[in-house]
């Protein structure tokens, strides 16, 4: 959905994923996918003739947050989605991280329900399942590589 939405706002978009999920994050509108779990992907961005970013946003701290350090530099925003992560994993390059936690706002969201009314975005589900398969969807989740939604039935 951020590759979407960067889209939307005619944002050139570097998107990571494993090799299995490049297609599908190019068909998303990303302009260059890279693979994370390589080491060196910085500088497949670099070779590309990007050679700096203006904004990271990062679902997970760790090596694939770390390897981009070559890429920004002060003026380079980097919001860190993970609510997990410490100081140690926050810092990168000359960048201090900051978090960010989504609050449910009603005028974003009526916004976000008008993307996907006129097609600009759409919502990737991984799976429909009953309530009672919540386990299920949880283990799911905790894969960290489920591609879209979970989404759990309240009623029939
Ligand atoms: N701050 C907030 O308000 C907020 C709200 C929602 C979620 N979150 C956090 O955001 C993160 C993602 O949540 P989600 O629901 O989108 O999870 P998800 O549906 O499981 O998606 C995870 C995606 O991240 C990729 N990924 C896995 N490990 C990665 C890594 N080390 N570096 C970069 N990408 C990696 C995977 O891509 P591949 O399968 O292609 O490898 C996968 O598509 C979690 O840390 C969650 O706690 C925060």
């Amino acid at each position: 959905m951020a590759v979407q939405l960067a889209k939307t706002a005619g944002i050139c978009v570097v998107a990571t994923a494993s090799p299995n999920n490049h297609e599908h994050a190019c068909a998303l509108g990303a302009d260059l996918v890279v693979d994370y779990n390589r080491e060196d992907f910085a500088r497949t961005i670099i070779d590309a003739g990007i050679r700096r970013v203006d904004s990271i946003f990062a679902p997970y701290a760790g090596h694939s947050l770390r390897g981009s350090a070559s890429l920004v530099d002060e003026q380079t925003t980097v919001v860190l989605l993970s609510p997990e992560a410490t100081e140690q994993d926050m810092r990168i390059g000359p960048v201090q991280t900051q978090t960010l936690i989504v609050q449910a706002r009603g005028e974003e969201l009526r916004r976000v329900a008008e993307f996907c009314d006129t097609g600009a975005l759409r919502v990737e589900l991984a799976a429909v399942l009953p309530l009672k398969d919540a386990a299920r969807a949880q283990q799911m989740s905790a894969t960290q590589h489920t591609r879209g939604k979970i989404v759990l039935k309240v009623v029939d």
